[in-house]
């Protein structure tokens, strides 16, 4: 029996019950490959076009009521109105769902949580985190048309439908995650077994407070159709995820699941289902071993520890996006720089915003993919605040071309990957989007979300986050006492400061080890980037959007403020140039060396340039800054070993700006409690700890 078999007339092409439809049998065979949802259109008893799984031949949602149906079984069992409403400024709810679908159970809770926020003051700083997992996502367009119905239906959606729509992630595996701040809501999409994705929301019981789920939505197809959401594995993922007074509701009644649930240590109740439904299930952890410091058995779930102000050390990329990170979940920040924001490798004109590519079947655990799409749907997010503050757009969203000079990727490996993402374009498009004429473009990568981000732009609108307050302080000193940190450094006009705070973050680069001997000495990689300004011929020229080959050049305009950090004319056309890479150089003198080596990448990789870029470079721009770098490539990010207030976020390599927003998200959820946006072991991988940051580098 199906869920919600009744309200079809056809569900005749649906797979037999546990019979592998194709898309499940590609899924066993590929684990990491997603995928997409086969959406079977049908007509149900009252007319009406409504979503069936092609993989599962069940229906999506109730079509009797399936928005009433959403609020009677998961919100209103779970009592979400009443939790919600409770919440004490800055703590976070956290709801985990099985089976994504079209979100409409997302779009529900969503609405309840607008509606409680407005009416409640002091759920202002509360947040929502939705953890939601999905093995066959639906692609984009029957989304859309999904959504549109039902937005037709329940116009009170339609204020949530579009931010969803747009914020919705390419179909690859992995965490995807959707910030929505106006509602102090983040929304984690798992894509792929929801086993395994449970599994990888990582518990660290040595980080206070300890995270954990409050509600869950069991949410599957019905059992007969779709054990694997109904499996033991779940269940057992469940138990480790939940703790006393952990609820859960789902509208089925299966005995499978019902016994499941009682074994994991849930007590379950039958209650009235909804409309005609006889019954559904409700239930409430009571395991007293999951009793732990934060959770007593009466479930008086302690609120996070008090934390309200924390110290951020360094105002490059990384210290920003943690300042931001924690700003958003209702923490002060005292952002700190011994000089100014982005004097650091930072401060460049322009930042390329382009992930570092792996086949698709490791997509799921590779920091720079899931780094990269992160980093793409914030920027974009961050355009709209940082236009109505007057500010120039962060992101520039040009798309970028790859000529696979030197990249670890080749087409068979790009094709796997949806188009959205990456693809490749033919000869005569690459040629056409790139305006290059004589290149052999056959192999290229184009990535059409790429562009270029404003530093400026994107400190610029940071900073005007109330809770973020920059000072000028070049920091000497941290101790660490039992109920808080203490920092003590020098202002250009103060002299000899200290402030304390509940926590430190140290995101001093390539200078963090100076302040903590247990921090690594990590490599430092000088670079200098190049510029000049085209003649209006020079610029007709150049390439159209951003290219990769064993560097990168682009175009850019410089905006209002940029001549504040950087020499740039405001308003022209400049070409950007990168960079040069020289070990265990620290100078950040600009060198005509240098610009040449930026040059000759570029005329040898595209010798149709060699008669446009000018041969003198006396007159040419740069700036020189220093890449810090682990001997694993892996940034570093955590909670230093024996510490409880001392946390470190540093050593982005080149590619900061594309890891430094996922990485702030993944810290500040450490540091209050909340599931990361990352598994288990990528957090190990991270760790400031790790045995490969114990030797020292020669
Ligand atoms: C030439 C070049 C080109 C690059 N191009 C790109 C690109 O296109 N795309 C991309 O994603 N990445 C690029 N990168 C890499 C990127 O710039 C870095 O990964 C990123 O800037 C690192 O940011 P961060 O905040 O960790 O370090 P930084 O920006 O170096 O910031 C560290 C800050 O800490 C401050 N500080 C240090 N010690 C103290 C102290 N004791 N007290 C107070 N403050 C302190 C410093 O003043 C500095 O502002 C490039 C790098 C270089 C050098
Ligand atoms: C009933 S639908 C969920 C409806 C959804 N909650 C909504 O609001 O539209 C069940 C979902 O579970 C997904 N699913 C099935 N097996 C899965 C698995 N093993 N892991 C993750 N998701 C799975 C299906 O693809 C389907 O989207």
């Amino acid at each position: 029996m199906c869920r919600y078999y009744s309200s079809l007339t056809i569900a005749k092409n649906a797979p037999k019950n546990f019979a592998m439809s194709n898309a499940q049998i590609k899924n066993a065979e590929q684990p990491n490959i997603i995928t997409p949802a086969n959406i079977d259109w049908q007509t149900d008893d009252t007319g009406n076009r409504v979503p069936v799984s092609g993989e599962f031949g069940d229906v999506y949602f109730s079509h009797a009521d399936g928005l009433a149906e959403s609020r009677h079984v998961f919100l209103a069992h779970n009592q979400l109105p009443a939790r919600l409403a409770k919440l004490a400024p800055k703590q976070c709810f956290t709801i985990a769902e099985l089976g994504f679908g079209t979100g409409l159970n997302l779009l529900a809770t969503w609405q309840l949580w607008r509606q409680l926020r407005d009416k409640q003051p002091q759920l202002a700083t509360a947040r929502l985190h939705f953890i939601t997992t999905e093995k066959y996502p639906i692609p984009l367009a029957d989304l859309t048309q999904i959504l549109i119905l039902w937005g037709q239906r329940a116009p009170e959606l339609t204020e949530f439908i579009k931010p969803l729509l747009t914020a919705y992630p390419p179909l690859i595996a992995g965490c995807h995650r959707l910030k929505f701040f106006e509602d102090n809501l983040t929304v984690d999409i798992w894509l792929g077994d929801a086993a395994d994705s449970l599994g990888k929301l990582a518990v660290d019981t040595s980080l206070k407070p300890t995270p954990y789920i409050d509600a869950w939505f069991l949410d599957g197809f019905a059992p007969s159709c779709n054990s694997s959401l109904w499996a033991d594995a779940i269940f057992a993922q469940m138990q480790r995820l939940s703790r006393p007074m952990t609820t859960a509701a789902t509208y089925s009644c299966a005995g499978i699941v019902k016994r499941a649930l009682q074994e994991c240590g849930f007590q379950i109740k039958k209650v009235k289902g909804f409309g005609r439904k006889r019954e559904m299930l409700t239930a409430v952890m009571s395991d007293p071993k999951l009793a732990d410091d934060n959770h007593s058995i009466n479930g008086n779930a302690a609120l996070p520890s008090e934390q309200s102000h924390t110290i951020v050390i360094g105002a490059g990329v990384s210290g920003l996006l943690t300042a931001w990170a924690l700003a958003n979940r209702g923490i002060q920040v005292s952002l700190l720089d011994k000089s100014a924001p982005l004097a650091g490798a930072s401060g460049n004109p322009r930042a390329l915003l382009a992930p570092k590519m792996t086949p698709l079947h490791h997509v799921d655990e590779h920091l720079h993919s899931i780094g990269y799409l992160y980093s793409n749907r914030l920027y974009r997010l961050l355009n709209k605040r940082a236009e109505k503050e007057g500010i120039a757009p962060i992101l520039e969203a040009t798309g970028a071309l790859d000529l696979l000079i030197k990249a670890n990727i080749g087409t068979e490996q790009i094709a796997d990957y949806p188009d959205d993402m990456a693809n490749t374009l033919s000869c005569e498009q690459a040629q056409n989007v790139s305006g290059l004429k004589a290149q052999n473009l056959l192999e290229n990568l184009y990535l059409p979300q790429s562009g270029l981000v404003n530093p400026q732009a994107l400190k610029n609108t940071i900073l005007t986050h109330p809770l973020i307050h920059f000072q000028q302080l070049d920091v000497t000193n941290i101790s660490e006492m039992e109920g808080s940190v203490c920092i003590e450094g020098s202002n250009q006009d103060k002299g000899l400061l200290s402030i304390s705070a509940d926590n430190v973050v140290i995101c001093a680069a390539y200078d963090s080890h100076k302040l903590d001997k247990r921090i690594f000495d990590c490599r430092k990689i000088r670079g200098q980037l190049s510029w000049f300004v085209p003649t209006a011929e020079q610029y007709a020229k150049l390439p159209k959007i951003p290219l990769k080959y064993s560097g990168y050049c682009a175009s850019f305009i410089a905006q209002t403020g940029d001549d504040d950090l950087n020499k740039v004319i405001t308003g022209a056309p400049h070409l950007l140039l990168g960079a040069s890479f020289v070990r265990n150089d620290t100078d950040t003198d600009v060198r005509n060396e240098e610009h040449q080596i930026s040059r000759d990448k570029l005329v040898t990789a595209i010798p149709e340039m060699k008669s446009i870029i000018p041969t003198d470079i006396s007159l040419w721009q740069g700036r020189a800054g220093i890449r810090t770098q682990t001997p694993d490539y892996h940034p570093i990010v955590g909670q230093l070993a024996r510490s409880k207030r001392m946390w470190l976020m540093s050593a982005m390599g080149a590619k900061g700006y594309a890891l430094a927003p996922i990485c702030a998200e993944a810290l500040a959820d450490m540091m209050l409690g909340s599931f990361p946006p990352l598994s288990t072991a990528m957090l190990a991988r991270l760790s400031p700890n790790r045995t490969r940051l114990q030797t020292p580098l020669i």
